[in-house]
């Protein structure tokens, strides 16, 4: 072996990155695995046998030692702006796929989704220290503005040519907050790709011009908070058509649990994690960064100095109106979405969107998550269409058959569905065979 354990701590070592798979897999399993062949195989298992897809794989990050799948579903039926699509979702957690399907279903006879992009402008910040004078750095950057411009003239002139680029730069104060701390903010329109290396590279060289001996640059780098590219999407119907008895009923209780959203951050977390629940599936799907999503849809969910919902109701005039407003800087060229073959797949079934288009696309998937939370939430219970996905899990486990399994789902419809109690049932039909 070509690695050297530290004498002192077993479990670091030098080196690591440079030894091959075979080699990281053979020092984990013998340091951690207690049954080291079995951990071995685990992760071989995983190991595409097309070596060109596996080499692939494993040099999108580093140390790379195995695949961890997630699963890939499809939402069909989804109706945006008069438009079918089928949504791709990468996600582990039962339940979402099946939820975004049967909402979709449900909108789509109710005139489907409809979405617009508000805005699409993008930001980063070169943030430095200052000593001096306001006005000394004031008269510094206007002087320097059209040079900072200029020194970007070749990363953006592709983009340009597609109708992109840096839209401004300002120089912003910042020494209320912080001593001597100024920034100089640039706004960007990417187009179709999220842009991050494009802002990044962008911020850089702005930097290395705006930079003199009496200005610190400590970074320069791109904000994920993104309060300026935002989607609306939005259901809407008169009550009635939700259902002719109960429709009106179930609107307001579905309003207020919204209203309770908006105004308590114990529930708007909540609520917030499962409009996620189907953005971060397409975004992951399509290839696009679902930590900056992320990150930048729940910052704007505070934006107004308390933590909300991202969706809004209203039931006025016996007309139901459900959107979202949240902000999404993806993209649908470059990055992994042209790298990773599945993510080239989801943009195919989606018919090669815009990033606009991704934006609403993804925007409704968030929305129609929501609306199924909330719809179960305030009628049967959350927990109802949990247990029947989770006793469809242990009746896979416990191996039955198809008749056990109709069998026992009946004999559970209107029975708390529990582990034991399901091992049990199982156990007692199978005594009687
Ligand atoms: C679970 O992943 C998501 C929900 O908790 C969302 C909600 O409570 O609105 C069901």
């Amino acid at each position: 072996m070509r690695f050297k354990l530290n004498r002192k701590m077993t479990k670091t070592i030098s080196g690591f990155s440079k030894l091959s798979k075979e080699e990281k897999i053979e020092w984990l399993s013998s340091t951690f695995f207690l049954d080291k062949e079995q951990g071995i195989n685990t992760l071989k298992q995983y190991w595409n046998p097309n070596t060109e897809l596996q080499d692939l794989h494993d040099d999108f990050i580093e140390n790379t030692i195995s695949n961890f799948y997630l699963p890939f579903g499809i939402a069909p039926n989804f109706i945006i702006n008069g438009k079918e699509y089928v949504v791709p979702m990468a996600v582990e957690e039962s339940s979402v796929v099946a939820a975004a399907s049967l909402v979709a279903k449900f909108w789509s006879k109710r005139g489907g989704f409809k979405a617009e992009v508000i805005s699409t402008t993008k930001v980063g910040q070169v943030h430095f220290l200052f000593k001096g004078e306001k006005t000394e750095i004031e008269n510094y950057f206007n002087a320097k503005k059209e040079e900072l411009l200029a020194s970007t003239d070749s990363i953006t002139k592709n983009m340009r040519k597609r109708g992109g680029g840096i839209l401004d730069i300002e120089l912003v104060d910042k020494t209320d907050k912080l001593e001597n701390y100024y920034q100089i903010h640039v706004t960007f329109e990417t187009k179709d790709s999220m842009g991050a290396n494009f802002i990044n590279s962008c911020l850089e060289t702005i930097a290395g011009e705006f930079r003199n001996d009496a200005i610190q640059i400590v970074m320069s780098i791109l904000s994920n908070y993104v309060p300026e590219c935002v989607v609306r999407g939005e259901v809407s119907c008169h009550v009635n058509d939700i259902d002719k008895k109960t429709g009106l009923e179930f609107a307001e209780k579905f309003n207020q649990a919204v209203q309770i959203a908006k105004v308590e951050p114990y529930r708007a977390v909540t609520h917030n994690k499962g409009i996620m629940n189907g953005i971060d599936a397409v975004v992951l799907a399509t290839g696009n960064d679902f930590r900056a999503i992320e990150a930048g849809a729940h910052a704007y969910a505070a934006k107004d100095g308390s933590y909300s919902s991202l969706t809004d109701c209203e039931v006025k005039d016996g007309i139901f109106r459900f959107w979202i407003e949240i902000p999404l800087a993806v993209g649908t060229v470059g990055g992994l979405t042209s790298l990773h073959p599945l993510a080239k797949l989801s943009l195919e079934m989606l018919e090669n969107p815009s990033a606009e288009e991704l934006m609403k696309i993804i925007a409704v998937t968030g929305l129609a998550q929501n609306f199924a939370a909330l719809r179960a939430l305030t009628t049967t219970g959350i927990q109802h269409g949990h247990m029947k996905m989770h006793l469809t899990n242990i009746l896979k486990q416990l191996g039955a058959t198809e008749d056990q399994k109709n069998e026992i789902e009946t004999y559970f419809k209107d029975k708390t569905v529990s582990h034991s109690a399901v091992v049990e049932k199982f156990n007692s039909m199978q005594k009687l065979v």
